[in-house]
């Protein structure tokens, strides 16, 4: 299983809540992952009804059997104040450059450069080891950037590259590079079985090979039971009126005849939803790639919904060895 799991998909599909349920599938057995979200908006935090997070990795969940899920929320102004330390080894002279101000740097920053320092610090916690040897995290999870953007977002060599042929920036970039294009690394595509998020997914998966990216599964997201087997949702979309009123009759429902239209509505409603999933079904299909499913959880994605996702994708073979 790789090592940096990055999580993207069409706005709203769920990226934030399959990366939390993959961290806590990921983190089976003792194992220790590190959840990190990289634009701001404190998503983690508030999925795990805890305080905004700061920036520094905290523990906030424990998996069944044991395991941990750290989280963090990788700040750009951080992360490069963590890099001129790495680097210049400032130290206590980035804090005062940046309690000064000199580091205005948020809005000023070029996005490049902005987006080398957020995938440099997750690699960085992929690489990071303890004093033993041992990996600081076993595996790392990114709630990334949506579709859209997530290509660019991760190709920061040809980001950076008009701006830093040589020196740390670039090294940085080539760095990083070499994680994100390793088989460490694997990019998901969360969607739903809607039109629009498989268009998106297939044209996102297009761009993230052409950049060499490493392309990983798909996540079939809120997908529903079907309630209908097949010649049920044929006979709901054919006329069956009066059949239907018998038996309901027949059956005792009170007002049953009164109920015949309603009831063929939502059967016609559900055939059609059904017709539509299946559509899109075959078209993920013909992308070929491995998918996971995760269903649509009623009572909302709360931390008990998260919980059992992350079952469901150990089910599915996520954190077997
Ligand atoms: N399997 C599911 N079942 C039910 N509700 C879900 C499921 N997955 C996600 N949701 C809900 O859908 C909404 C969007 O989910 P989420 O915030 O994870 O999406 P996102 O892709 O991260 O969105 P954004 O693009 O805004 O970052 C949330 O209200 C979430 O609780
Ligand atoms: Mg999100």
């Amino acid at each position: 299983m790789s090592r940096l799991q990055v999580v993207s998909g069409k706005g709203g599909t769920g990226k934030t809540t399959v990366a939390a349920a993959l961290a806590l599938a990921l983190a089976t057995e003792g194992k220790r992952t590190l959840l990190v979200e990289v634009e701001g908006r404190q998503g983690i935090a508030q999925l795990f009804e805890t305080e905004a997070l700061p920036y520094e990795e905290r523990k906030i969940a424990v998996a069944p059997g044991g395991g941990e899920v750290y989280a963090l929320a990788i700040d750009a102004e951080r992360a490069l104040l963590d890099y001129l330390q790495m680097f210049y080894k400032l130290g206590g002279a980035g804090r005062a450059l940046k309690k000064l101000g000199a580091i205005d740097f948020a809005t000023t920053i070029a996005p490049g450069v902005r987006d080398v320092l957020l995938t440099g610090k997750a690699c960085e916690a992929v690489r990071r080891r303890e004093r033993d040897g041992h990996p600081a995290y076993d595996h790392v999870v990114m709630d990334a950037p949506p579709t859209g953007r997530i290509t660019r977002f991760l190709n920061v060599n040809d980001e950076v590259a008009g701006l830093a042929r040589i020196g740390p920036i670039h090294n940085q970039a080539q760095a990083v590079m070499k994680v994100l294009k390793s088989p460490d690394t694997a990019v998901h595509l969360v969607t739903l079985l809607e039109e629009m998020p498989v268009q998106e997914t297939a044209d996102g998966i297009a761009e993230l090979r052409a950049a060499g990216l490493p392309v990983g599964r798909v996540v079939v997201n809120m997908v529903r039971p079907q309630v209908l087997d097949e010649a049920a949702v044929r006979a709901a979309s054919g006329d069956h009126r009066e059949a239907i009123a018998r038996t309901l009759v027949s059956a005792g429902v009170t007002g049953g005849a009164a109920l015949v239209e309603p009831l063929l509505d939502q059967a016609a409603e559900h055939a059609r939803r059904v017709e539509l999933e299946r559509e899109q079904r075959a078209v993920l299909d013909g992308i070929g790639l491995p998918a996971y499913e995760l269903p649509y959880l009623g009572d909302g994605a709360d931390i008990a919904g998260l919980y059992r996702l992350a079952k469901e994708l150990r089910r599915q073979g996520v954190g077997a060895a």
